[in-house]
């Protein structure tokens, strides 16, 4: 019987799928959720997956009617239809996956005084006439500057193109949203001013609606950042950009047709109209920003690895493609460097408030980059660490994404496997909280020396020429294959680790401190806000510190994006810390390789 292994993305999950086996079942095997209204009969076209690498079965009947040539060009097929012929890596769209992700979209509350970089006025502007002969945009302008005391000097082209019906539709009556001396927006009198914040992750996407009248978050959603399907840590991202323009093309249409997915779904949850979003911040790593602005990524490949741009920007919305109000601004915080960007300035933004009042701080953002910055009495040092997709399952034999049935919780009493999954449903792999529990459980018991070899235990068993460690066996899972860890997982791990801590590391060299010094650990980003901090400590991934010293605050990056859309002040402050930062280039610091290679030993 022949075997290929098939990659489905978003959802993380490999495995082998038999050459007699639908692509459909094949997912099902795996705890892959795919949508099959119809059963697997081909008729609802509800199956729909994209293959992105790999040779397939020709399409049948029921396939050639559900795409057009063009689709089956672009590798749109039905998974309950496709046997694979080869390897395979195939991404499954959102409109066929059964169960999202968890998204981590919760933060840490922060107050702030309200100061939007818009404001809105109400006009009532006199009509035109034979004797008042004034163009409507003068009518506007002159009327607003009148009776606010105003300096408005131009309106947004876009809102130009419509404004002569609509104020005589509205009877000369209108809200008029100003940025700066710019209109960007007129609308009926009242109307809701709304701004959208987003934090846009290497793997996942999270997006706030916000009233920025009140500064309360009306909706938030997350969803998966689909240029994963073109690479999954920032490295690969960037070579797919830079084989060719169309490449980089495709990478910034895929996350903008996300984006205004995301803003369509936000918008519906509170019955808004995406006209009524006035503003938005987004945030990112350097890398997803210069992405999504089209901006070089060339030269963030190598050495130096410095960005095309630093400074905060502000751009039109539809210069993106966003689809939000015509006129509106997309305002992007400042990066730091090419591998620390926006989101670690937004995450230091968000955090302020545990880190101004001196001692030592280490504040981390663990993802598949890895942001880590110490800040010693208001002075900021960062570095970014290579840690890679394996904490987001990836590279792990049995690893997955924080979706149903993911192990996220494991603990090994008396040679017994307790766990938790995500959904309470039967475990199909672990996602990275249930890695980290796993091997930190398994080198706590001594099956696991600081080397990160697995030793004997009852639950240990050869594979393949390979030790693994059996977390749930053939028979706890009726007949499917055992979820276990192997001697390459725990090595994966150890190198996630391994790269995490010595960035701590050389931070705490460059200022010549030692770890007992730290009177603080931030720990955000998804990953980190789900892990036990006894574990990650347990592994040697962070220092050894009394617990209360560590601070988990959930999407960091995300609460720091919504403090950037309600207060220009928190801009200017945002700006204040990306400038006070220094950047160290990990390669280059004294030692490093053997920082490196200590750090990757457990323990
Ligand atoms: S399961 Fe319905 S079309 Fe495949």
């Amino acid at each position: 019987m022949k075997f290929y292994h098939v990659d489905f993305e978003p959802v993380g999950r490999r495995g082998k799928c038999r050459h007699d086996e639908s692509l459909l079942d094949c997912a099902r095997r795996l705890g892959v959720g795919i949508i099959s209204l119809c059963g697997g009969l081909g008729k609802f076209h509800c199956c729909k997956v994209q293959i992105l690498k790999g040779s397939l079965s020709e399409p049948t009947s029921n396939e050639l009617e559900s795409f057009s040539p063009q689709e089956l060009k672009d590798g749109y097929r039905l998974a309950c239809q496709t046997y694979v012929t080869s390897d395979c890596k195939v991404r499954i769209p959102l409109e066929s996956l059964t169960t999202p992700q968890r998204i981590q979209v919760e933060g840490l509350e922060v107050s702030v005084n309200r100061k939007p970089s818009i404001s809105p006025y109400h006009i009532q502007v006199s009509s035109s006439s034979l004797s008042d002969l004034r163009a409507d945009e003068e009518r506007i302008i002159e009327t607003l500057n009148h009776q606010y005391k105003l300096h408005c000097r131009s309106i947004d082209i876009d809102v130009l193109r419509n404004i002569s019906p609509l104020l005589r539709s509205w009877n000369w009556e209108a809200q008029v949203s100003l940025r700066g001396n710019e209109v960007i927006a007129i609308s009926p009198w009242p109307t809701h001013q709304l701004g959208l914040a987003i934090d846009l992750g290497t793997t996942k996407i999270a997006g706030y609606l916000l009233d920025l009248s009140s500064g309360q978050t009306l909706a938030a959603e997350g969803i998966m950042n689909p240029q994963i399907s073109y690479g999954e840590d920032i490295v690969s991202r960037i070579t797919y950009a830079i084989d060719s323009s169309a490449k980089a093309v495709k990478l910034q249409e895929v996350v903008v047709e996300a984006l205004n997915q995301l803003v369509n779904n936000l918008c519906s949850r509170v019955h808004a109209k995406l006209e009524e979003i006035v503003e938005a911040v987004i945030v990112g790593n350097t890398a997803m920003h210069h992405l999504l602005l089209r901006l070089p990524v060339h030269q963030l490949a190598f050495s130096p690895f410095v960005p095309a741009v630093r400074r905060a920007l502000d751009v039109k919305a539809r210069d993106i493609g966003l689809c939000i109000a015509p006129g509106a601004y997309v305002h992007l915080l400042p990066n730091i460097a090419g591998f620390v960007g926006a989101d670690h300035v937004a995450m230091l933004l968000a955090t302020e408030g545990i880190w101004k009042d001196g001692g030592l701080v280490i504040a981390i953002d663990i993802g598949t980059n890895t942001e880590v910055s110490l800040i010693d009495n208001g002075e900021i040092s960062s570095v970014s660490c290579a840690s890679g997709p394996a904490f987001e399952g990836a590279h792990i034999k049995d690893g997955m994404r924080a979706a149903n049935g993911a192990i996220e919780r494991l603990q090994l009493i008396n040679d017994q496997v307790k766990y938790e999954t995500i959904g309470g449903v039967p475990p199909v792999g672990l996602c990275g909280s249930g890695i980290l529990d796993a091997i930190a459980q398994l080198y706590l018991a001594g099956v696991i020396n600081r080397d990160g070899r697995i030793g004997n235990h009852a639950r240990v068993r050869i594979h393949e020429g390979q030790p693994e460690f059996v977390l749930v066996s053939e028979e706890e899972r009726s007949g499917s294959a055992a979820i276990t860890i192997t001697q390459k997982d725990v090595r994966e791990i150890q190198l996630a680790q391994g790269a995490i801590r010595s960035g701590i590391n050389v931070l705490l060299q460059e200022r010549s401190y030692s770890e007992e010094e730290i009177k603080k650990v931030i720990i955000a980003g998804a990953f980190g806000s789900y892990i036990n901090v006894i574990s990650a400590v347990s592994i040697g991934m962070l220092p050894l510190l009394p617990l209360d010293r560590f601070q988990q605050v959930g999407n960091a990056a995300g609460v720091g994006a919504k403090l950037g859309l309600l207060s220009e002040d928190k801009r200017v402050k945002a700006q204040a810390i990306a400038r006070r930062t220094s950047y160290i280039e990990l390669a280059t610091a004294p030692h490093f390789q053997e920082i490196f290679a200590q750090a990757i030993y457990l323990g």
